[in-house]
């Protein structure tokens, strides 16, 4: 089967506003793609031709599946939805300013809204002859870090989230691709971390291995991951605990 982005179609991009989400957007409109790019400041993206902003907070979990049923009632040729949306509250549980509005945001947003959109678009997306749905989990997912214990956990379960997904659709042409990322250099990192990729890096291989229909594309040294986690998972903590 050829990429799911062969050929002009729509794709529904989270996080579109930022980082590597903002990353992926110009590349997707530059090779013809139709763009519903979600966000808290979609309104704020630039205007270009195929882009349709759509402002929303997908962590407003109850208002996901009429939005999702509305995006899809608006889009009926939609083939792609990468799930790119997320945040990262990096503090211990003992800091003052650790809320339980930032359990419930990274909860929400990070995990829970990937799966009500999944759940509400998947008519639409199983309707088309070569759909993917793309989720973007993290080397979090596989050793987390000690000062990221919720999110490390949406990661974890967005991941095997992916997994059940995929073998749920198994019988179906819709491709389930799970993103691992190590380091990039975003905002959601800023004044934290060593050795990061770009966000354009970052968008350039994820992009590539859709193309390639990979069910796991695992960027820059997030390949090292599944050997460590086999020879030596103690490193694999040792490395990720204080990221
Ligand atoms: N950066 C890394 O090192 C790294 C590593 C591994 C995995 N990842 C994953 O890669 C993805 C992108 O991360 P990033 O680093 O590019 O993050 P980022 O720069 O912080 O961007 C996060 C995006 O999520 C959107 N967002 C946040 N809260 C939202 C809400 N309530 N409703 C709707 N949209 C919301 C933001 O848009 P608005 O603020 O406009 O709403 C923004 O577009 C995430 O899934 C992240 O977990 C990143």
């Amino acid at each position: 089967m050829s990429s799911p982005l062969a050929r002009p179609t729509t794709v529904l991009l989270t996080g579109a506003s930022s980082g590597i989400g903002a990353a992926l957007l110009p590349r997707l409109l530059d090779r013809g793609h139709t763009v519903v790019a979600l966000a808290r400041r979609a309104a704020h993206l630039p205007a270009r031709a195929g882009l349709v902003p759509v402002t929303c907070d997908l962590s407003d979990l109850p208002g996901l599946p009429a939005l999702a049923a509305r995006l899809a009632a608006d889009h009926p040729g939609l083939s792609v939805l990468i799930n790119a949306a997320a945040v990262q509250h990096a503090r211990p549980l003992t800091d003052p300013a650790s809320s339980p509005a930032h359990l419930i945001e990274e909860a929400s947003l990070n995990l829970a809204a990937p799966a009500l959109l999944i759940q509400a678009l998947l008519p639409t997306l199983l309707a088309q002859p070569d759909g993917a749905i793309v989720n973007l989990s993290s080397g979090l997912a596989t050793f987390p870090k000690a000062a990221g214990g919720l999110y490390s956990a949406s990661k974890a379960g967005l991941s095997s989230f992916t997994t059940s997904l995929r073998w749920q659709l198994s019988t179906t042409p819709l491709l389930v691709s799970e993103v691992v990322l190590p380091l990039v250099d975003t905002p959601m990192t800023a004044g934290r971390g060593r050795g990061k990729i770009s966000a354009e890096v970052a968008a350039v291989a994820i992009l590539s291995g859709i193309d390639a229909r990979r069910t796991m594309i695992r960027v820059g040294a997030a390949r090292a991951l599944p050997l460590i986690a086999a020879l030596a998972p103690w490193l694999g903590r040792r490395i990720l605990r204080g990221t």
